[in-house]
């Protein structure tokens, strides 16, 4: 493994000086490229791609052909920890995902393994390891789960949701078993970031997709907490063949903005935010603390060149200036629309690499 080319993301997830702002976008190896779905047509289904190593690889570097991307992001899925816990992933056309089976009661709770990534995950350490090779050390790999409780909310539901009927029916008649269920995916989830980490990914994200749909209260107790259980288990640095690396993590929790002081305090080096938040009133609640990464609004990349560059340029003055001690990952506040032109992708990229060069030496 070489040492790395473009370590700008790494260092202002560390909140040191950088020449610009860097940025990725969540879900940037996706459907909105060509070049991806022709990769996913060759493997036969999105599960066949993100299981094969090769493949996976190659999906993630698709975007980084295109784009002065600063980060690149392991091609997977946050569903393939309780895949391996035994429920059986699988995807419908235009549904999304769906499992064989289900997570609602002790008896289901009480059977479900902590598995070893090893073994049932391997396919993503390979993916890991292959990656990391083929990067050359060009930007860093990220690796990353899902939040406790948002694994929780596909495990207990089988499926997507929008009324979260059977989890939150399970969270308010049997907390008890409810946090049983969030240790045990917590305990499943940090060896799998662990294994993620080992395997070579040189920062760490977990995506809560659904901590924001709780109430005030039940979010700390039922998905901050179980966040905070993963992060502490998991090495701060890792041993490479080229000296120690610190691990940066982040946490993203979707409609998380009323909560941001609490988020921060979670032990994460940086928050992600999604476009509900202004940055500025963020930097000014917390960034003192956390680098904090976002926030476009990924609809915005819908519109025309002009427009993306505007809107581009108001997250970065909404951030401001750069100065010691603060951080600024750029990047989209969800993931990226299947239907976003790729062109606008290249003006967003460019843009913020631009302007922030610019904010740097004041002019
Ligand atoms: O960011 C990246 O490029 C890394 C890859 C990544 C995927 N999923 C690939 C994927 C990441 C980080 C995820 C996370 C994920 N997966 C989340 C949390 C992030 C978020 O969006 O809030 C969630 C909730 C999932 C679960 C999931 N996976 C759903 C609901 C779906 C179906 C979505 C759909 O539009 O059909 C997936 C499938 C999936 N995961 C795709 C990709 C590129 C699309 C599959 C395809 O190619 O058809």
């Amino acid at each position: 493994m070489s040492k790395l080319k473009n370590d700008t993301f790494l260092r202002a997830l560390r909140r040191e000086p950088t020449d610009y702002t860097p940025v990725w976008l969540m879900r940037q190896a996706g459907r909105y490229l060509p070049e991806y779905r022709a990769t996913r047509e060759r493997a036969g289904s999105f599960l066949a791609l993100a299981k094969t190593p090769e493949l996976a690889c190659e999906v993630t570097l698709q975007p980084l052909e295109r784009y002065p991307l600063d980060a690149a992001i392991l091609f997977s899925d946050i569903l393939t920890v309780p895949d391996a816990m035994g429920l059986g992933l699988g995807f419908v056309q235009g549904e999304g995902p769906r499992f064989e089976r289900t997570v609602r009661d002790e008896a289901a709770v009480k059977a479900l393994p902590v598995p070893d990534p090893e073994d049932s995950l391997r396919y993503v350490m390979d993916a890991v390891r292959t990656i990391r090779g083929a990067l050359g050390g060009r930007v860093p790999l990220i690796g990353f789960a899902g939040s406790p409780f948002t694994i929780a909310c596909y495990m207990v539901e089988g499926q997507g949701t929008r009324d979260f009927l059977h989890v939150k029916t399970m969270l308010y008649r049997r907390p008890d078993l409810m946090l049983e269920l969030l240790d045990r995916i917590a305990r499943a989830t940090a060896a799998y970031l662990s294994a993620q980490i080992a395997a070579g990914a040189q920062a760490v994200m977990l995506f809560d997709t659904w901590g924001g749909v709780l109430a005030d209260g039940d979010f700390q107790r039922f998905s901050l907490a179980s966040m905070r259980k993963v992060l502490e288990a998991l090495p701060r640095e890792a041993e490479r063949a080229d000296g120690r690396e610190s691990i940066p993590q982040i946490v993203f929790t979707k409609g998380g903005g009323l909560w941001l002081e609490e988020i921060a305090a979670c032990g994460a080096d940086a928050v992600g935010l999604d476009w509900t938040v202004n940055l500025g009133q963020a930097r000014a609640r917390i960034g003192d603390r956390v680098a904090l990464q976002g926030n476009l609004d990924p609809m915005v990349l819908m519109a025309d060149e002009a427009q993306v560059r505007a809107q581009a340029l108001r997250v970065l003055e909404r951030f401001g200036p750069a100065a010691p001690g603060v951080g600024h990952v750029f990047n989209l506040g969800h993931g990226i629309s299947q239907f976003t032109p790729p062109e606008n992708v290249a003006v967003l990229v460019d843009t913020v690499h631009e302007y922030s060069r610019r904010q740097r030496s004041g002019n």
